[in-house]
């Protein structure tokens, strides 16, 4: 059995080994991306999804998202953690197909709503497409088998600030309002995915085994893996994005806490993610365990054999 998936995305490098693997995963029917500011602006992230599924051998729609947060000014993109283009070093790809002229919200309602009960929607990125569809179509929420967001963390501290992982960041409002949202909503924060890594050596294995698709994914982790040398964080690099896709699938290599998730939406903490907040709020399940080694070799397995 597959599991039907839309991936909202800002590519990003994380973003890319994460849509890599989801085209080449055999339980996975990958039926279209979304795309979003954050990376990168909301153009070079739709440009970047339109390459790198054609790249993967992909016919899927690219929908464009939003290019701004629901409330608050657009940060800049992380250029300095994903390069210029978003890819590392690549160059600005050019690939050939375009995007599909439905704005990403009305695509993920429309799909929702055709495989009422069945999709999976994994928000990659900043949640301001997903809290688009949800403010669009009120059955959205509860037409998605399960919206699994990488972001966020409940002891985990930020990445971005102290406070706040880079995605809520983008835009704690659509984050507070995904959360709140009584959607079947799985949280893949930092808690779980600063603990999986992938080491220089492990692309270079993904690199030997699967040399065009890997290859491309080892010139992109030079950049990613010096980012965080520069922050002196570990050898390697947090594989954020795929470890929420694994999880998209594979829940039970992680392990969850049942619990509401508010969102600090303005002063010094904004972006963070509060659980067990004061209130009433639906509950969600949110990450704060993994089998770590099973999470790393089914990702490397699985990338090692890219076509
Ligand atoms: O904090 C990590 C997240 O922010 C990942 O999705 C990464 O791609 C960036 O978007
Ligand atoms: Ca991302």
């Amino acid at each position: 059995m597959t599991t039907k998936l839309i991936i909202d995305t800002d590519p990003g490098i994380d973003d890319a080994i994460a849509i890599f693997y989801a085209a080449a995963a055999p339980d996975i029917d990958l039926l279209g991306l979304t795309t979003v500011f954050g990376n990168v602006t909301t153009d070079q992230a739709t440009r970047n999804a339109l390459y790198l599924a054609e790249t993967a051998g992909l016919t899927i729609p690219v929908a464009r998202g939003a290019h701004k947060p629901m409330v608050i000014p657009p940060h800049k993109p992380s250029l300095r953690v994903h390069g210029d283009e978003g890819l590392g070093p690549l160059p600005a790809p050019a690939p050939t197909g375009q995007a599909i002229d439905q704005p990403a919200a009305e695509f993920l309602v429309e799909m929702a709503q055709k495989h009422k009960g069945e999709l999976t929607v994994c928000a990659i990125g900043p949640l301001t497409n997903i809290a688009a569809a949800i403010q669009k179509d009120p059955y959205f929420a509860k037409n998605c088998a399960q919206i699994v967001v990488m972001g966020g963390s409940v002891d985990a501290g930020g990445n971005i600030t102290r406070h706040a992982e880079a995605n809520i960041y983008h835009d704690p409002h659509a984050a507070q309002l995904v959360f709140a949202s009584g959607a079947n909503v799985v949280m893949i924060g930092l808690d779980v995915t600063h603990k999986i890594r992938f080491s220089p050596s492990d692309f270079s294995n993904v690199a030997w085994e699967a040399p065009r698709l890997g290859g491309l994914l080892q010139e992109m982790s030079y950049h990613y893996i010096k980012f965080y040398e520069t922050v002196g964080k570990f050898d390697g690099c947090s594989m954020h994005d795929p470890t929420a896709i694994v999880a998209c699938v594979q829940p039970d290599a992680f392990a969850f806490r049942r619990t509401a998730i508010d969102v600090v939406t303005q002063g010094e903490a904004i972006g963070k993610t509060v659980a067990e907040p004061p209130g009433v709020y639906p509950a969600i399940n949110a990450a704060v365990g993994a089998d770590v080694d099973r999470v790393h070799d089914l990702l490397h397995d699985r990338l090692a054999r890219l076509p």
